[in-house]
């Protein structure tokens, strides 16, 4: 086995070399504090190996985006969101039985109990649709209370159940906060209806106005969960594993995710793209003015939907998504002036050495907002559909977490910089 050497203050430390299936390789430092009384700073955990996983491979420098190591352009094309939700959260592709026995499941357990529609009425009608999913996710641990460990056969059942009412009840959620937001009465889920249909007919039908299922545009919506699926370690996926190493439940856990997914460095910049991009239409001569804002540091001006802290190349699941962009403004002959502007800010920003020498591409918010426009869905929605399509990976997640051997609480260190010993001065002798 191959070891890594370090030295410190004359002594030598040697630690095992880990090497994954697809070569990436690390060295464990779990026990160098206990040996040498050091530890490694990594702030914004650039370089830092949180955990052993099988769920999702990604090669930042090829574009390479792979769940369970099926390539993602496969699955966005073959497979449904409750196939890939499976395949992320049981490790494989189901079989027929294991599919209409999951999908069963979701269907079964699609409605909110009654009483949770008080809360979700009682929310003001501004409230962002973020806000009302989180905490309409961490209330679902109010009416399922039932605790459960996974180290025994009726934990595992417990935990089935529990996937299940998240994936099934995370869209009923999201389908009837936008009702109320617009006033209109909740359309309950069809058990007839798949899961993207299903959304959308809860979404867009209503009592006065029938909305047609187009396939086309079912197909996208699939296509668009499927692709945000999973991310391995990116900062919600990260945040539901340390909540979930308390041991508290996964409806909290997921709850936690929920609100580190909404901020616009992370999920929230789908929001923020869209904004960004009416600010240029509105506020901004040229696009080369925007441009040159945004490489001005002083600004303090990103171009949203651009870089990743992993990919240093195009992201493979963007490629996918610009594409569906044009065949369905195309299909429904939609002229959206947001798209042309998008192409021509990725056009400039990728001959411009700012970009091209900080390796900042487009990312899967660049494009994803101008197709959920399409689709319908209100801008302050964008990060909850990434919620929607993210849900399986979080839950596949907290489960590989917990039926990992040792399990241990996630508590990182720090390197302590203030004040050595000061002693308590009363109110009177302060400055
Ligand atoms: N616009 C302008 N400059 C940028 C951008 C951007 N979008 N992204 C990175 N840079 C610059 C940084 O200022 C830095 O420049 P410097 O070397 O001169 O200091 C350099 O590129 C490296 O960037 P970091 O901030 O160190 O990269 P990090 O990995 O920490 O951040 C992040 C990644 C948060 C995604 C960043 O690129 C960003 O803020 N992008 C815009 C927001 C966004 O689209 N977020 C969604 C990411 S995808 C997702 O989470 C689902």
């Amino acid at each position: 086995m191959k070891k890594a050497e370090i030295i410190l203050e004359d002594k030598t430390y040697e630690m095992p070399v880990i090497v994954g299936t697809m070569n990436e390789k690390a060295f464990d430092i779990s026990t160098l504090r206990k040996d040498s009384g050091y530890i490694t700073l990594d702030q914004g955990y650039q370089n830092t190996g949180s955990c052993i996983s099988k769920i999702t491979y990604i090669d930042g420098e090829k574009g390479i985006l792979r769940y369970r190591g099926i390539p993602i352009e496969e699955l966005a094309i073959k497979s449904s969101f409750s196939e890939t939700a499976y395949l992320l959260i049981y490790g494989k592709l189901p079989t027929a039985e294991e599919l209409h026995t999951f999908s069963v499941k979701l269907t079964e357990n699609a409605m909110l109990h009654e009483d949770m529609l008080n809360f979700l009425r009682s929310y003001p009608i501004h409230s962002h649709p973020m806000a009302i999913l989180s905490s309409m996710v961490n209330t679902l641990s109010i009416f399922y209370p039932e605790e459960f460990s996974m180290d025994s056969d009726e934990g595992s059942v417990a935990f089935d159940l529990t996937a299940a009412r998240l994936l099934s009840k995370i869209r009923t959620i999201a389908a009837f906060s936008y009702k109320k937001s617009i006033g209109e009465p909740f359309i309950y889920p069809e058990p007839d209806l798949k899961y993207a249909a299903n959304f959308l007919n809860m979404m867009f039908n209503s009592p006065t106005k029938k909305y047609n299922l187009d396939p086309d545009i079912v197909k996208t919506l699939n296509k668009m969960l499927i692709i945000h699926g999973d991310h391995e370690q990116n900062c919600s996926t990260s945040t539901v594993r340390l909540v979930g190493s308390s041991k508290v439940n996964l409806y909290s856990s997921i709850c936690a995710g929920i609100c580190a997914l909404w901020g616009p460095l992370h999920g929230g910049a789908n929001q923020g793209v869209i904004e960004m991009l009416e600010d240029i239409i509105k506020n901004h001569k040229n696009i080369k003015g925007f441009i040159e804002k945004v490489k001005d540091k002083k600004s303090r001006t990103l171009l949203m939907g651009f870089g990743h802290r992993v990919y240093k190349t195009y992201d493979p699941r963007a490629k996918i998504l610009k594409e569906d962009c044009m065949n369905i403004l195309n299909k429904f002959h939609i002229k959206d002036p947001l798209l042309d502007l998008a192409l021509e800010l990725e056009e400039i920003a990728l001959k411009d050495d700012y970009f091209l020498s900080r390796n900042l591409y487009p990312n899967v918010d660049f494009y994803s907002g101008i197709l959920y426009r399409a689709l319908g869905i209100p801008t302050n929605m964008f990060t909850v559909m990434f919620a929607i399509g993210r849900l399986p990976g979080w839950i596949a997640h907290w489960k590989e977490m917990h039926d990992t051997v040792p399990f241990r609480i996630g508590r990182p260190r720090q390197i302590y910089m203030g004040e050595p010993l000061l002693h308590y001065t009363p109110m009177n002798n302060r400055k």
